[in-house]
């Protein structure tokens, strides 16, 4: 039997932010980071709730990979205010709060059951419909996926009009995530039919539309298309699950604070070789098992079908690399210039085997050891 659940009301496309007003709701409790406040982008959502005399208050102390005491800060808040709906407009990592707090403040508290809001201004993590938030503990360099339903917010946003000034490095690293959350929900053990058409769509906008929305800021088709992608991508992974990909970059994120799309973009190639034991000096085999004729599947999304099997699975690695020489991000750790190789190679073991705790690994198409986990790292290097 299959199962696929659905909770938010998703609002897209061009002044999809007017259906705001008509939710049923008097005073919500705004929750954003410090750009989104300074930058004015935040006057979206606040300019129509002023013209339609609607109560708010604003929490703008969001963090980057939202640290505990930040969430812990933020419900404290949320007590104070009680509201009756929440809004979280901002990256992933203001979403992350906003969820987190609501279910924090529920757990706690007795009856805090009001609906969420998600606006996201960046297009690549999804938050906005999935029942994951990211939390860290920077003490202990660890990032904390937690997940539950509960976490799924109520209401998504998806207008254009707040993508338009991410800057082209955040739209390239976001925009890799989407595609890595798209391919990952696509391979993994916990696909459906319903997880695979959502994950194919994914891949083909991104395909299209990631490149032209990098290269011109003013192109919000694309940038429109790569927000809706992000959402759609958001959907596949929460029902089928992420895989390796994500489990090594959740380490590069907590032990060198890469951003999470740019660890998964630099792993992908690694990983696509991992998973489909097909590499520069592969021969064509009589067979391979039925996830690698999944990355043949995605080769065939993106236009890449070649002669056989291998040279498919070799033009789909060419083609994410040739991605990330379009998108202008660094190939290995050793380009980014921010750690010595000993120092590099010295954390190796210590990510693997964390990488091998997350959670994203149990969905992953192939069993992957440490051993196997240290050796991506190193090949990254
Ligand atoms: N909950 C989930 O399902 C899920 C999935 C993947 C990742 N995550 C988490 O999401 C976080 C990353 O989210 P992110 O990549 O969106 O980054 P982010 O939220 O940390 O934002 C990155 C930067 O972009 C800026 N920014 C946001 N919107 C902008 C805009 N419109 N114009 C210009 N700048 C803008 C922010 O101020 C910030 O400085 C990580 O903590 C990751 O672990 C969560
Ligand atoms: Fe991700």
């Amino acid at each position: 039997m299959g199962s696929f659940r659905l909770k938010t009301q998703i609002f897209f496309g061009e002044k999809s932010l007017d259906e705001l007003i008509n939710l049923d709701y008097n005073n919500f409790f705004i929750i954003s980071d410090p750009f989104v406040v300074t930058s004015n982008l935040i006057s979206h959502v606040t300019d129509r709730l002023d013209a339609n005399g609607k109560k708010y208050t604003i929490f703008d102390d969001v963090k980057p990979d939202p640290p505990i005491q930040n969430v812990a800060n933020c419900v404290a808040k949320i007590r104070e205010i009680s509201p009756d709906a929440l809004i979280c407009i901002g990256g992933g990592s203001a979403l992350d709060t906003g969820k987190a707090a609501k279910y924090l403040a529920k757990k706690d508290g007795a009856d805090f059951n009001v609906p969420l809001i998600a606006i996201p201004t960046t297009s690549g993590t999804g938050s906005e419909v999935t029942s994951f938030a990211v939390i860290s503990d920077p003490e202990n360099h660890t990032k904390i996926p937690v997940r539950t339903y509960e976490l799924v917010p109520e209401f998504a946003i998806l207008d254009a009009v707040l993508v338009k000034s991410v800057p082209p490095k955040v739209v390239a690293d976001t925009g890799m995530d989407v595609l890595t959350h798209a391919m990952e929900s696509y391979v993994s053990v916990s696909a459906n039919e319903i997880s695979e058409a959502l994950s194919e769509k994914a891949i083909q906008i991104v395909g299209q539309y990631l490149v032209r929305s990098y290269k011109n800021s003013e192109d919000s088709h694309a940038r429109q298309k790569m927000h809706t992608a992000s959402t759609i991508a958001g959907v596949a992974f929460d029902a089928a699950g992420l895989g390796v990909n994500h489990a090594l970059a959740h380490q590069l994120g907590a032990w060198l604070h890469i951003p999470h799309g740019r660890a998964n973009a630099i792993l992908l190639p690694h990983v696509i070789e991992f998973n489909t034991g097909i590499d520069i000096t592969s021969c064509s085999r009589p067979s391979y098992p039925y996830h690698v004729e999944r990355y043949e599947n995605i080769a065939r999304i993106l236009g890449l079908q070649n002669l056989n099997t291998v040279t498919t699975i070799r033009s789909l690695v060419n083609w994410v690399q040739f991605m990330l020489q379009e998108l202008e991000i660094p190939t290995s750790i050793s380009a980014m210039g921010i750690i010595s190789k000993e120092e590099y190679l010295a954390m190796v073991p210590v990510m693997a085997q964390a990488a091998l705790k997350d959670s994203c690994l149990e969905t992953n198409p192939k069993l992957a050891d440490e051993i196997d986990l240290s050796n991506i790292y190193e090949k990254i290097w």
